[in-house]
């Protein structure tokens, strides 16, 4: 097989494209991030790279708090939105309807079929970005995204991003049961 080196780069197939929130000047603000991903199961972490430059890091740093929030497709526009403006300059505060669960500084988004509150516990200086890694503390579902009492990914319907083409996808078939398949 021939190959081409292009490089070191950040390329990494799919990414999700969740909104990260956090409480800022007293202000819920969120945040478009791929770079996202769990990072632990027990206890539970999930780890989310973020730019220095981010208002959401701002706030994430002062109220030690954050929240995964995870967007069915149908939330495209407001995901790039999100993506597109700072709250640096744009107030994103009332974009979403906001609840919150135990912790007071991280705002959930009602709209996002699931939520992840979470409380920081590391940050990870690697240049141009923070790695924030924060334990999960509660998880929200929809009741409408269960099956028998399980979270279902089709009635969840996730948006997935694509670097390299920077094209929202939705999922695709079911293929084959993991932890199964192989022992074929
Ligand atoms: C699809 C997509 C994925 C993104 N992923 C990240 C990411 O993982 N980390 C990051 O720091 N910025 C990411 N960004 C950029 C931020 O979302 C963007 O700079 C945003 O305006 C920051 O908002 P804030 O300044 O209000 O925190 C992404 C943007 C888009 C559109």
């Amino acid at each position: 097989m021939s190959k081409s080196k292009i490089g070191p780069q950040t390329w990494m197939f799919p990414m999700p494209a969740v909104l990260v929130g956090a409480t800022v000047e007293e202000k819920p603000n969120f945040m478009t991030a791929a770079w996202c991903q769990i990072a632990g199961h027990q206890p539970p972490m999930v780890a989310v790279a973020i730019n220095k430059q981010r208002y959401t890091l701002k706030g994430i740093e002062v109220k030690k708090a954050f929240s995964i929030n995870i967007p069915s497709t149908e939330l495209v526009k407001k995901v790039d939105y999100c993506g597109i403006y700072s709250g640096k300059r744009k107030d994103k505060s009332r974009m979403f309807k906001v609840f919150y669960g135990a912790i007071e500084t991280a705002p959930l988004i009602e709209e996002c079929p699931v939520n992840l509150e979470c409380e920081l516990k590391h940050i990870l200086e690697l240049g141009s970005h923070n790695l924030i890694v924060g334990e999960i503390i509660e998880t929200h579902v929809n009741n409408d995204c269960l099956t028998d009492k399980t979270v279902d990914i089709k009635k969840i319907d996730p948006l997935i991003y694509i670097p390299g083409t920077q094209n929202y996808h939705r999922l695709g078939d079911d293929i084959a049961r993991a932890f199964n398949v192989g022992k074929e």
